[in-house]
C-alpha cells in the first residue's frame, strides 16, 4: 500500500480550500465567528473543522476518505481492520470490552487497569476475575502478568469469555502476550489489549512487539500518546477471528459521537504516514538517546532508572519499552511527587507522572537530544542539591499494590443504594465508586471492593502529597459506599474444576480468602457454605473442611488396623496436616516424619484450616521436613519406617516424581519387614485418572509381593470415586486385619469401621478388570 498517501487529510484540505457557503454545523461556519482563534491556529485549520458530509465521509459508517484512511491504518499496524477513535483510548477500551462480552459474562484482567476498563465493566455488567500482576516493591510500581497466573485463572474460571491485558503498563512493562494469546485462543477466548501507551511498538524492532501483530483480537492504541497524533486521537485495531466486524461497529456506534472531529482524524491520517515512513529511523535515534540518558541517570547519586536489558525477567516484565524513563528518587530523601513538582516549578520540565518512589518521563516522537539532555541535567542538579542531605525516604505502601477484595460486581455496586461518608469512616465497607490519582488513573478502589485501612491511609497520604485525586464527589474527603442496611447481590462467584473437557464441578464461593503463587504452585483458599473452607493447588481441589475426614480416615486407619503396633511413620506430602492428625491419635506412635515440598501449603493450612492442621507444630512426635519426598526417601536408611503414607497431589506438578518405580523401590527398602505402604491411587472412573491409577498400580505390583486396592467416596474429587493402593511385604489387608486389637484402642472415627475395612477392598468389576490389566 502507498503510505505516502493521506486520503483524509488531503480530502479535508481540498474541501476546506473550496469556496463553500456553509449552512450546516459547526456554527462557527469555517471560523467566521472565531476571529481570535483564526490568528492563532490559521484560517485553514478552522476551515478544516467541518462536520460529516458526503464529501468528507462519516465516521459512524465510513465509505469514502475515512474508509480509505482506515484501510491504510490497518495495513500500517498489521490488523484486519482499524477504526479511528476521537474520544481517546478510554472509548477504545470500552468498545473492546462491550464487543467481546455479554451482560453477566466473566472477563479476566489485571487489577492495575485504567479506569476506562473498570467503567467498561460497569457498562457491560461484567464479572471481573482479577489476576495479580507482578509487583516491584523497589520502584513501587505494578508490572505485567505472568502466563502462569493467566493460565491458573483460566483453569479456575473456565467460563471466562475474554481476557484483557494492559500491554505495556504505564511504566513500560509488557507481558508474554504471544503465549497468553496462544493459550487463550486454544480455549476459544478472545484477547483484548490496552496498548494505549504502545502506539509506537509496530515501528522499530527494538521495541516490544505490537499486540495486533501477535494476533490479539482487539487492540486500543492512544495514537495521541506516543504516535504523534493530536490529543484524544486513538485507534482500535481488530483481527476478526473471534469477534465480528458487525459487533464492533454496532458497539462503536452505541457510544461514539455523530460529530467526530476532522482535526483529530486528520492528525491520525498524518501520524500513520509519518510512523510508517519515518518511524524506524526516528525510534532508532530516540532509543539510542534514551539508552545513553539512562546510563547517565544511573550514575547520578541517589537515582536509579529502569533499563530494558537488566529489567526483563521472563515473567511480569517479559519485555520493556526503553522509551519510558522511570527514575527512583527516594534515596535523595524526596518522594516522586516532590521531584515532579520541583521539575515543573523550578526547571520547567513537565514529566508524565509521579508515584511515591518514582517519576515517569515519556520519550516520544517530538523529543531530541536537547530535550533529553535537559531532563538529565535537571535530575543531576536535583541530586547535587539533595543527595546526602536528607534521610532516605522509606515509603511502604506494598499492601495497597496488591489486589483488594471484591465482594460485588462493579455494576451491582454502581447501581446499589449508597451513602456518602467521610473516607476515614469507610474501613470495612464496600466502595460504590472508583477513586484514583490522575495520572495514572488506575483506581485505588473500584465499585464492589472492600475498603481497607491500608487503602484509606494510602489515599490520605497521596492527597497530602498534593496529587490530583479523582472521585465522584467534589469533596475528596468523601466516598460513596454501599448502604449496608440494604446490602444484597453479593458477587455470584463459583470455584469450578474441569473434571473432564465436558464435565465440571462447581462450588459457590462466599469468599476467595487467599491466593498466592508459591515457589512450586498456585495456592488458593475459598470459603463456601456447604463445604466450609477449602483449598486448591494449581486449580485442583485438595481438601474441604466438610469431607476431609473421609480421605484422612481411609489413608490412616486401614493400615493401622492391619498392624496396630506401627511406631514409625513417614508421610510424603499431606501438607494440610489431616493425615498426620489421624496418625498421631495412636498413642503408641513414636515418630512421624512428614515431608512436604511446599512449606507455604503447611503455613496456609495452619492459618485457614486449623482443625485439619491441628497437630502441625503441636506434637513433639511429628517432625516437618520441607523438601522433596523423592530425595528424602532415597536418603533414608533401610527399614527405618513401619508405615509410609503417600498423600501426594496428582502426578503432575510437584507430585510428578512420586509415581515412579524408583520411588516405590526406595519405599520398599526403607520399610521394615512388616511395613505397609499406602499410595494415593487416583480415580478409576474418568479415563485420564484411570490411566494414572493403572500406572501407579502396575509399578507397585512390580515392587511389593502384596498389592491391593481399596475404594472410598470423596464428594469433591473427580467422579467422587477414589482409590488408595495398599502394599506390603508381609500383610494381607483383609486376612491380617486385627479388628479386636484395633477396637480396644478406642479410636473414634466418622467414616472408617472394621466392616468397611473388608468391604472397601471389594471392587466393582470394571475396576478389577482395569487393575488386572495394569
Ligand atoms: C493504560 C491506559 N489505558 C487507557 C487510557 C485511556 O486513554 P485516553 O486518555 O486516550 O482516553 C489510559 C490513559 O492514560 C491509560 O493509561
Amino acid at each position: 500500500m502507498d503510505h505516502n498517501k493521506t486520503p483524509l487529510l488531503t480530502g479535508v484540505i481540498e474541501y476546506a480550500q473550496e469556496n463553500i457557503t456553509s449552512f450546516d454545523v459547526p456554527g462557527h461556519k469555517r471560523g467566521n465567528s472565531l476571529e481570535e482563534l483564526k490568528e492563532i491556529w490559521s484560517e485553514l485549520a478552522l476551515k478544516m473543522d467541518v462536520n460529516s458530509s458526503k464529501r468528507v465521509d462519516n465516521l459512524s459508517h465510513p465509505t469514502g476518505i475515512i474508509h480509505e484512511a482506515e484501510i491504510l491504518l490497518a495495513d500500517a499496524f498489521q490488523a484486519d481492520h482499524a477504526y479511528m477513535l476521537v474520544n481517546g483510548s478510554t472509548s477504545g477500551v470500552q468498545y473492546m470490552v462491550m464487543s467481546a462480552i455479554e451482560h453477566g459474562d466473566k472477563i479476566l484482567l489485571p487489577r492495575n487497569v485504567h479506569k476506562s476498563a473498570i467503567n467498561a465493566l460497569i457498562l457491560a455488567g461484567a464479572k471481573p476475575v482479577f489476576i495479580e500482576p507482578e509487583i516491584d516493591e523497589y520502584y513501587g510500581i505494578v508490572n505485567g502478568v505472568t502466563v502462569k497466573s493467566v493460565l491458573h485463572a483460566l483453569d479456575l474460571h473456565s467460563d471466562v469469555k475474554a481476557v484483557l491485558i494492559i500491554n505495556p503498563t504505564y511504566f513500560g512493562a509488557t507481558s508474554n502476550l504471544k503465549e497468553i494469546i496462544y493459550q487463550s485462543h486454544k480455549r476459544n477466548i478472545p484477547v483484548l489489549v490496552d496498548q494505549a501507551h504502545g502506539a509506537h511498538f509496530s515501528f522499530h524492532p527494538g521495541l516490544p512487539p505490537s499486540a495486533s501483530i501477535l494476533g490479539a483480537d482487539l487492540v486500543t492504541l492512544s495514537l495521541h500518546k506516543t504516535g504523534g497524533a493530536l490529543t484524544q486521537a486513538s485507534v482500535l485495531l481488530h483481527n476478526d477471528r473471534f469477534i465480528t466486524k458487525n459487533k464492533v461497529r454496532s458497539t462503536i456506534n452505541l457510544f461514539q459521537t455523530t460529530s467526530a472531529s476532522y482535526l483529530l482524524m486528520c492528525s491520525i491520517d498524518l501520524a500513520r504516514k509519518k510512523l510508517y515512513l519515518e518511524g524506524n529511523d526516528r525510534f532508532e535515534t530516540l532509543l539510542n538517546l534514551t539508552k545513553k540518558a539512562k546510563k547517565q541517570i544511573n550514575k547520578i547519586k541517589g537515582l536509579q532508572c529502569i533499563c530494558r536489558d537488566t529489567y526483563r525477567n521472563d515473567q511480569g516484565v517479559f519485555d520493556y519499552d526503553e522509551l519510558k524513563i522511570v527514575v527512583r528518587v527516594t534515596d535523595l530523601g524526596l518522594s516522586g511527587f516532590k521531584v515532579y513538582d520541583m521539575l515543573a516549578e523550578e526547571y520547567k520540565i513537565q514529566v508524565e507522572l509521579a508515584e511515591p518512589n518514582v517519576i515517569l518521563a515519556i520519550v516520544s516522537l517530538g523529543d531530541n537530544e536537547e530535550t533529553i539532555t535537559t531532563l538529565v541535567n535537571a535530575l543531576d542538579d536535583i541530586s547535587k542539591r539533595f543527595f546526602g542531605k536528607l534521610p532516605k525516604k522509606e515509603i511502604d505502601f506494598s499492601a495497597t499494590l496488591k489486589n483488594p477484595k471484591m465482594v460485588m460486581t462493579p455494576r451491582d455496586a454502581y447501581y446499589h443504594s449508597k451513602k456518602i461518608i467521610p473516607i476515614q469512616e469507610a474501613s470495612g465497607l464496600i466502595s460504590a465508586e472508583s477513586i484514583m490519582i490522575y495520572p495514572p488513573g488506575i483506581p485505588l478502589c473500584i465499585p464492589g471492593e472492600l475498603i481497607s485501612d491500608e487503602l484509606i491511609e494510602h489515599y490520605l497520604y497521596l492527597k497530602g502529597e498534593g496529587t490530583i485525586t479523582i472521585s465522584d464527589d467534589d469533596d475528596p474527603n468523601l466516598i460513596k459506599v454501599i448502604d449496608r442496611d440494604q446490602e444484597e447481590n453479593l458477587m455470584d462467584l463459583w470455584y469450578t474444576e474441569n473434571h473432564q473437557d465436558d464435565t465440571k464441578f462447581s462450588i459457590k464461593v462466599q469468599e476467595h480468602i487467599h491466593s498466592e503463587k508459591s515457589e512450586f504452585q498456585q495456592i488458593d483458599f475459598f470459603r463456601s457454605k456447604t463445604f466450609g473452607t477449602f483449598f486448591t493447588l494449581d486449580g485442583y481441589m485438595m481438601v474441604t473442611e466438610k469431607d476431609e475426614f473421609i480421605y484422612h480416615d481411609m489413608i490412616t486407619h486401614i493400615p493401622m488396623a492391619v498392624n496396630p503396633s506401627i511406631k514409625k511413620v513417614l508421610i510424603i506430602g499431606g501438607g494440610d496436616g489431616g493425615t498426620a492428625r489421624e496418625v498421631l491419635r495412636y498413642p503408641h506412635i513414636e515418630k512421624v516424619d512428614m515431608v512436604e515440598i511446599d512449606e507455604r501449603v503447611v503455613r496456609l493450612c495452619q492459618q485457614y484450616l486449623p482443625l485439619t492442621a491441628s497437630k502441625l507444630d503441636q506434637d513433639d512426635r511429628l517432625k516437618l521436613h520441607f523438601e522433596d519426598g523423592l530425595k528424602f526417601v532415597q536418603e533414608s536408611a533401610d527399614g527405618s519406617y513401619d508405615l509410609i503414607l503417600v498423600d501426594s497431589t496428582d502426578p503432575i506438578g510437584p507430585g510428578e516424581g512420586l509415581f515412579t518405580v524408583e520411588f516405590y523401590n526406595n519405599c520398599k527398602r526403607v520399610l521394615s519387614d512388616d511395613g505397609i505402604l499406602i499410595n494415593q491411587h487416583e480415580s478409576p472412573y474418568y479415563a485420564s485418572y484411570a490411566h494414572e491409577m493403572k500406572r501407579a498400580h502396575s509399578k507397585i505390583k512390580e515392587t511389593f509381593p502384596i498389592a491391593k486396592v481399596y475404594q472410598f467416596h470423596m464428594p469433591t474429587y473427580p467422579s467422587g470415586h477414589w482409590l488408595f493402593g495398599f502394599a506390603s511385604k508381609k500383610y494381607d489387608p483383609i486376612k491380617d486385619i486385627k479388628a479386636d486389637e484395633w477396637h480396644q484402642l478406642g479410636i473414634k472415627t466418622k467414616y472408617y469401621n472394621t466392616d468397611l475395612h473388608i468391604g472397601c477392598f471389594m471392587l466393582p468389576t470394571y475396576v478389577k478388570n482395569e487393575l488386572d490389566n495394569a
